[in-house]
């Protein structure tokens, strides 16, 4: 029975998941939904910076914005970058959407699971997309040897990389991207979609942004929703060189951004503390989340370096049931990953969130064990029971639902990284 009163039905529409508005809806006033679905950046903008978003709504909303030239040259001058290396845009999404249209005439390969419009996207388009499985006994990891031999065997032309890579949370080293680029510098185009790596806290300097605008054929993604915790607004941008940074922003109509966007990028300087500091909070809650689910009997809990992580469900749990039961009993969304390529309904991705939203989830999810299965382990207190985390003890076991892949072969870029 439904203690929240969502119609859970809400669901099981369509091929992505409900967005919060929908789900806000269907529970309808005074209902309180904890969301673990969206990634969003918990600590930005800060109270006072949306109190002074809600001041200036009225003239935001009224008037037109800037043109996009010229947002774009004050986010460059704001985020010290060289203004014709960069295309800005309505969200990261929009960016995809034209780098399909414009940059990529047949082929595109990319590592799955990942963001679906990375695949979706081009086969809407009538392009051949080369997936390549990441393998769940390597934790999802990327190998980018294999994955340049992959690219030269398909003939694709255009490699895209998601770093850090959503859902698996996992990270590249800046040093192999950058060897990855050059690896591939003959290709049309190499894309490599940092939207999330600001959340990383792996190196000091994660991004190949000043690499790629050197370079024929790099593009990197931002998305300045995901950084700045302001998914409504749509707004992210690439870095390229002037060559293919012009080809994209003289493509998108004059007024294509809008007045609150223009808004937050002028706030920014004025703010920069305070994001560097939601970045460093948010990378401490990661750890304390890493530590509360691993807790959880038989969930397989794979390391992230973004604000989310991904998990594997005991075998016996179902990820669908889950999500709907922990809508409908604690008023908590989740995204259950049965509908991403190169995953099963055994993950869910979860976002990253501060303990007491962590707390209130893992109750829900042993509520969810304890009614629907018969564990020893949940009689006992879930704090005191054994963990079992990705790095210790999951691949013991033979994974279920495991895409074979051929084995590690040396290549022509193996050996240049030997010698390097
Ligand atoms: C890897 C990746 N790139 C891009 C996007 C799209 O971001 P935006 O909200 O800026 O369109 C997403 C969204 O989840 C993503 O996961």
């Amino acid at each position: 029975m439904a203690r929240t009163g969502i119609d859970t039905s809400i669901l099981h529409k369509g091929a992505h998941s409900a967005s919060y508005f929908d789900l806000a809806r269907a529970a309808g006033e005074g209902a309180e939904i904890v969301d673990f679905c969206i990634p969003c950046n918990p600590y930005f903008p800060t109270p006072e910076m949306f109190d002074e978003l809600s001041r200036d709504l009225k003239s935001i909303l009224k008037y037109y914005p800037s043109d996009a030239a010229t947002i774009t040259k004050k986010l460059a001058s704001v985020l010290n970058l060289h203004p014709q290396t960069v295309a800005m845009a309505n969200g990261s999404t929009e960016l995809i959407t034209w780098i399909d249209h414009l940059l990529v005439k047949e082929s595109l390969a990319i590592p799955i699971p990942t963001f679906g419009r990375w695949t979706d996207q081009p086969l809407e388009t009538g392009k051949r997309v080369d997936m390549f499985p990441l393998q769940e006994r390597d934790g999802f990891r990327l190998d980018l040897e294999e994955y340049v031999e992959f690219i030269r065997e398909r003939k694709s032309r255009v490699a895209v990389i998601c770093n850090v890579n959503n859902p698996d949370g996992n990270y590249l080293p800046r040093r192999d991207v950058i060897r990855f680029m050059d690896a591939l510098s003959d290709l049309d185009l190499v894309v490599v979609d940092e939207s999330f790596i600001d959340f990383s806290d792996a190196e000091r300097y994660p991004s190949v942004g000043p690499d790629a605008v050197i370079r024929p054929n790099a593009v990197v993604l931002k998305s300045l929703g995901k950084n700045f915790g302001l998914h409504g607004i749509r707004f992210g941008y690439l870095l390229a060189n002037p060559a293919i940074a012009g080809k994209i922003a003289k493509t998108l109509p004059k007024w294509n951004l809008n007045s609150l966007a223009e808004k937050v990028v002028h706030m920014i300087s004025d703010h920069e503390m305070e994001y560097e500091e939601s970045l460093r909070l948010l990378s401490r809650d990661r750890r304390a989340m890493a530590r509360e689910l691993s807790r959880i009997p038989g969930l397989t809990v794979f390391p992230s370096q973004g604000n989310f992580f991904l998990v594997k469900l005991p075998a016996e749990w179902s990820g669908v049931a889950l999500r709907d039961f922990l809508v409908a009993n604690h008023g908590i969304m989740t995204r259950e990953c049965g509908n991403k390529l190169g995953m099963t309904s055994q993950f869910m991705r979860l976002v990253v969130r501060q303990t007491d939203d962590v707390d209130r989830l893992v109750d829900g999810m042993m509520d969810y064990g304890q009614r629907f299965h018969t564990r020893p382990a949940y009689d006992t207190d879930p704090l005191e029971s054994s963990s079992r985390r990705w790095a210790e003890s999951a691949y013991d076991e033979q994974p279920d639902n495991l895409i074979p892949y051929p084995g590690h072969r040396t290549t022509e870029y193996t050996a240049r990284r030997a010698a390097g």
